[in-house]
């Protein structure tokens, strides 16, 4: 904390919070843009604030990327006297199977020897075979699951970056660039003011579920993300930021 103190990072907190209007940011030395290790940090100090938050009995939604994965990779079984259950926040979005929410909500279970449910909704289905999915019994107490979490942990990327790294079908392209997309999180895509352009169709946690939820922790870093950052903390859900110091001076130069 001492070194946090003399190295200006508390400094950066409190304008961060000023600025972005949050309740709590936690900010890590670094820039992970430049060095993957600081992802690691990011996840290190994720899992310490998250588990000041965890009560007695816990359901924690997790969505997917790399630096969820990082967090993961930080939960140490020192969790064991919590009750938690582990979700994935929405099914696959695209993503490779090591960025999937159901992926990284199984190894944070198997890390801290908690429980966790998988959510099974393919991407790129034709609407009735969606529908019909969603009233399978086993998709639909996953869903009642993450409606009643009261911890959701997401990342955020930046919209383009995101969509490519997605396989993003060409409308949906056509709506992220004309729609101005600049962040994405859990699957949706906003432009610089926090508006939605377009939402990646599959089950699980939607935007509007998150007013519902006492803690929502966002993790990102990265000079490059700060846009995305911004735009989704717009939203105003964010209970929580934890980020790093090359993200936190973009934002706060207005980049
Ligand atoms: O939804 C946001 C992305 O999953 C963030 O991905 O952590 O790999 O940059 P990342």
């Amino acid at each position: 904390e001492f070194m946090r103190e003399i190295s200006g990072l508390k400094v950066l907190e409190a304008q961060l919070k000023e600025t972005l209007n949050l309740e709590e940011v936690f900010v890590v030395a670094g820039d992970s843009d430049a060095s993957p290790w600081v992802k690691q940090e990011m996840g290190r100090a994720s899992v310490a604030c998250i588990k000041k938050r965890l009560g007695a009995n816990n359901i924690v939604a997790v969505a997917g990327g790399t630096t969820l994965a990082a967090v993961a990779d930080m939960m140490k079984s020192d969790f064991k006297n919590l009750d938690i259950l582990f979700v994935p926040a929405r099914g696959g979005i695209g993503e490779s199977v090591e960025n999937e929410a159901n992926t990284i909500c199984a190894k944070m279970a198997k890390n801290t020897n908690s429980s966790y449910r998988l959510l099974y909704v393919p991407d790129q289905i034709s609407s009735e075979v969606y529908a019909s999915i969603m009233t399978e019994p086993s998709v639909k107490s996953v869903l009642e699951l993450i409606q009643a979490s009261n911890i959701v942990i997401h990342g955020i990327g930046d919209a383009l970056k995101m969509a490519q790294r997605r396989k993003t079908a060409e409308t949906d392209w056509n709506k992220i660039i004309e729609g101005h997309a600049v962040g994405e999180a859990f699957g949706y895509y906003f432009d610089e003011h926090g508006k939605v352009v377009h939402k990646v169709l599959t089950a699980g946690m939607q935007l509007a579920d998150l007013r519902h939820i006492p803690h929502v922790v966002a993790v990102a870093g990265g000079a490059s993300k700060a846009k995305a950052i911004r735009a989704v903390v717009r939203q105003g859900h964010t209970s929580l930021l934890v980020t790093d110091e090359g993200a936190a001076k973009a934002l706060l130069r207005g980049n």
